[in-house]
């Protein structure tokens, strides 16, 4: 396993936290996946952090977050990644790039749930955002469903 859920990554805001449990599952199963299962767990993996990284980037826009530049900039660049190795992986057939990705993104979560998550969770949760769609519609400029 590349990365243990432990309460070290709890951050207190339960929704985030649900996404995050959800990450580090596929995480560990795209470090632990055959040649066969790599593409398929890759791309399962990447639809999955496309919408964890845009629930945060909401929040953010919900709340004006501070530093919402740097923390978007970070999720972008983390995709920018992924597409990358997939490129790789499907022209070169090089399936071991999907481990190396996992490892290095293992890595890259610890520190970046430890900071920019952390602050975001903690802000979203002394203002009560998150907790529920509809406030999140709202913060859209009148956009509520
Ligand atoms: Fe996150
Ligand atoms: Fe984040």
């Amino acid at each position: 396993m590349l990365l243990e859920w432990t309460d070290g990554l709890v951050l207190g805001h339960e929704r985030m936290d649900d996404t995050h449990r959800e990450f580090v599952d596929q995480l560990n199963a795209l470090g632990e996946a055959s040649d066969d299962e790599m593409l398929d767990r890759l791309d399962a993996f990447y639809a999955h952090t496309v919408a964890h990284f845009e629930q945060e980037n909401e929040w953010m826009r919900a709340i004006a977050f501070p530093p919402a530049h740097c923390h978007t900039a970070e999720h972008e660049g983390v995709l920018e990644v992924m597409r990358e190795v997939r490129r790789h992986l499907v022209e070169k057939q090089n399936y071991n790039v999907g481990r190396v990705l996992a490892r290095e993104i293992a890595d890259w979560f610890r520190g970046h749930a430890a900071t920019m998550d952390a602050m975001l969770a903690q802000m979203m949760n002394m203002r009560g955002v998150g907790e529920n769609v509809s406030e999140l519609g709202c913060a859209h400029g009148g956009a509520c469903s």
